[in-house]
């Protein structure tokens, strides 16, 4: 079987309506970036606030996470002066300095299954990079957390706060401590584990979002199914709701300290794709790591034939466990981002 040309093919790598980012960069090229615009004039820019949440997502942090080491050093380039936003795009990177691409070039030929080699080989014509599954890789996040941790502060002034968390790991719920012994036993068996992560957002005024297609699911939701890995997204109640009587599901008001409040939040904070005042409150559920070392069946693109493959290189068992910042930061863009319009 050969790839199928289509031409010339570009990638598109822009979020956000009045604060917008546009992300770029590789895994394995020579650095990762964003370029927010947007951002208001004569704000703060807490360098230190972004590095500390980049260094959550840092890869070799621990044995449960990925051991490629990188050190993910923040550099402002442009935007800024002396940590206050001139209101020019700002671009931020992190140059990438622990590249080792060997166990990746095979995998234009043998697919990996469950990562997007195969469709992006054939989509753009063999010439995406694939060393460290270049754009498709779990470390462009990074310019996702840059450009949410660039925001926290405007959130932070207006008593916003956004907080994510993960619930489960491969079907076990987390009480505190990581299941250390489940993400090992599944790492021996060269394995990986999917995980459930919970964001809540406290503090956004009522009346923040739009109707419909910019309703605050909607932007949430986009921005969710942006990060690697993400394969579902849900609301308050979620799934739960198709179950519910009305009698059970809606949230009856109540006065509370001078506030109309909700007796319970199935609907997760958000009416119509407004604020209603209560916690926002949405779940993400993440694959487990695609690259595993058990042998799997995959297709030789040059021959058509089908073929066993073995998975090398340094993967996260559970992508989760780092994807927790980036659920968090992005979801402080999108506050940010509508808080703006
Ligand atoms: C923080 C993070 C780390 C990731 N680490 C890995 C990894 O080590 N190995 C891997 O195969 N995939 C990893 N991924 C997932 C792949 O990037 C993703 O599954 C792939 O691009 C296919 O996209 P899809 O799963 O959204 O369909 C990671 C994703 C995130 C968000």
């Amino acid at each position: 079987m050969t790839c199928t040309q289509w031409g010339r093919i570009s990638m598109s790598f822009s979020f956000g309506r009045n604060l917008v980012m546009h992300v770029f960069g590789e895994s394995h090229g020579a650095l990762v970036g964003v370029i927010v615009e947007g951002f208001p004039t004569g704000l703060r820019i807490d360098e230190g606030r972004i590095q500390a949440e980049l260094d959550k997502r840092r890869p070799g942090t621990s044995a449960m996470v990925t051991q490629r080491k990188e050190t993910d050093q923040l550099k402002i380039l442009s935007g800024n002066i002396n940590g206050i936003s001139t209101g020019a795009p700002i671009t931020m990177i992190i140059e990438n300095k622990d590249v080792d691409s060997s166990s990746y070039v095979d995998f234009k030929r043998r697919p990996r299954p469950g990562h997007a080699d195969f469709p992006a080989t054939v989509k753009y014509g063999g010439h995406s990079d694939i060393r460290g599954s270049g754009v498709f890789s779990g470390r462009m996040t990074a310019a996702l957390v840059m450009a949410g941790a660039l925001v926290r502060g405007y959130l932070d002034d207006r008593g916003i706060s956004v907080e994510a968390r993960l619930t489960q790991i491969g079907g076990y719920a987390i009480e505190g401590r990581l299941p250390e012994s489940i993400i090992s036993k599944a790492k021996e068996d060269g394995d990986s584990l999917g995980s459930l992560a919970a964001c809540t957002i406290e503090g956004m005024p009522v009346g923040i979002g739009e109707p419909m297609f910019e309703s605050i699911e909607s932007v949430i939701a986009h921005a969710m199914y942006s990060i690697p890995a993400v394969k579902g997204v849900s609301f308050g109640a979620g799934f739960e709701c198709a179950k519910m009587r009305g009698s059970e599901f809606n949230d009856q008001y109540r006065m509370e300290g001078g506030k109309i409040v909700t007796t319970s939040n199935n609907n997760g904070g958000i009416l119509g794709g407004l604020s209603n005042g209560m916690p926002i409150v949405f779940h993400v559920a993440i694959k487990p790591t695609p690259s595993i070392s058990r042998p799997q069946m995959t297709v030789d693109l040059d021959s058509g034939k089908e073929c066993e493959m073995t998975i090398n290189g340094r993967h996260d068992p559970c992508i989760g466990i780092r994807a927790i910042p980036v659920i968090e930061n992005l979801t402080a863009f999108c506050m940010a981002d509508l808080l703006l319009r």
